[in-house]
């Protein structure tokens, strides 16, 4: 990376989830954030015009249609947010010689393999999210030579629409659930994870990694667990298979990801639990001041 603009980081996405969460852990560089409607990925002079002007060091690209049904039902649209979008951004990264992160996803895999996924498992996206998100780190691997791709899983964030939220409306809302238990993955916390991509940044060691929470578990797993720390388990919460909850979009039944690469580095994130703990503490105080 220019070792002049090291600390000018754009973020592409910079108001979503993730996004947030980085502006929160990246406070002490200077940051520029980008967005709909100001920055539409898929405009293709738009992001040159941005880069050029703005000339970052490094750009973290969190921006992508991420409703995975959405891309499901309109997969043309995926292709051009998440595949086009991204090529738009690398090739902006390119010309301008900024180092890029992009921001990727277990839903490049299959999800058949129960042992779960490391860094080199080759891609192989059963559904349109996954299919246009395995294009995107196609453009990036073959455009910008410093880059960093980072796979992430079920993230879950202060203030966003998220798993916690909908199981504990649920479960308030009837007192009953039926959860999937044949999806599994690594539940993430943004804020643990937004930790983890700032070390990251600063080794200068490009390449393909994943970073979630440590630990996996299944869709009927985690809500048990989000029952019980929110003093809710005496809900009753009855495992279903995925072919009982019928969607648009197929999510990959063993999505789990290994951290092997960043753990050489010295970079891991606590056991989920732990995360989920530390999310729902501070999920009340925002409650309780808002209220
Ligand atoms: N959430 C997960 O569980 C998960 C799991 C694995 C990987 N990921 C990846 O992690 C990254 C961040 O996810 P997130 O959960 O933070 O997503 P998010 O909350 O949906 O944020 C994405 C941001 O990108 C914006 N955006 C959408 N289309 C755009 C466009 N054409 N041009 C510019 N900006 C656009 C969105 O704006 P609007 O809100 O206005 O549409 C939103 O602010 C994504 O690359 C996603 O694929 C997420």
């Amino acid at each position: 990376m220019n070792e002049d603009n090291i600390k000018r980081i754009l973020i592409t996405g910079g108001k979503g989830q993730l996004g947030r969460a980085l502006q929160r852990a990246l406070t002490g560089n200077e940051l520029i954030i980008a967005d709909l409607p100001e920055l539409d990925i898929t405009d293709r002079p738009g992001i040159n015009t941005l880069l050029a002007a703005a000339r970052p060091g490094l750009v973290i690209h969190c921006a992508a249609y991420t409703d995975v049904d959405g891309c499901a039902r309109d997969p043309q649209l995926a292709h051009r947010v998440n595949a086009l979008g991204t090529q738009n951004v690398a090739l902006a990264c390119r010309q301008t010689g900024a180092a890029m992160l992009h921001i990727s996803t277990n839903e490049v895999f299959a999800g058949d393999n129960p042992a779960g996924y490391a860094e080199y498992a080759p891609l192989n996206p059963i559904n349109p999210y996954g299919h246009s998100k395995a294009l995107a780190e196609h453009h990036v691997r073959s455009l910008v030579p410093r880059h960093y791709i980072v796979r992430l899983a079920w993230l879950f964030a202060p203030g966003g629409r998220n798993f916690i939220h909908t199981i504990l409306r649920l479960a308030r809302q009837n007192g009953q659930l039926r959860v999937v238990a044949d999806e599994i993955g690594n539940p993430t916390y943004s804020e643990d994870l937004a930790q983890a991509l700032s070390q990251l940044i600063q080794t200068g060691q490009y390449g393909t990694y994943h970073l979630t929470n440590s630990g996996a578990c299944s869709r009927w797993a985690f809500a048990n667990e989000i029952l019980r720390q929110a003093g809710l388990d005496h809900v009753p919460n009855t495992p279903i298979l995925s072919r009982d909850f019928p969607r648009p979009s197929t999510p990959p039944p063993y999505g789990t990801l290994h951290n092997n690469s960043a753990a050489a580095l010295g970079i891991t994130l606590r056991p989920w639990p732990a995360a989920l703990a530390d999310f729902l503490r501070h999920d009340a105080q925002d409650t309780k001041q808002g209220s």
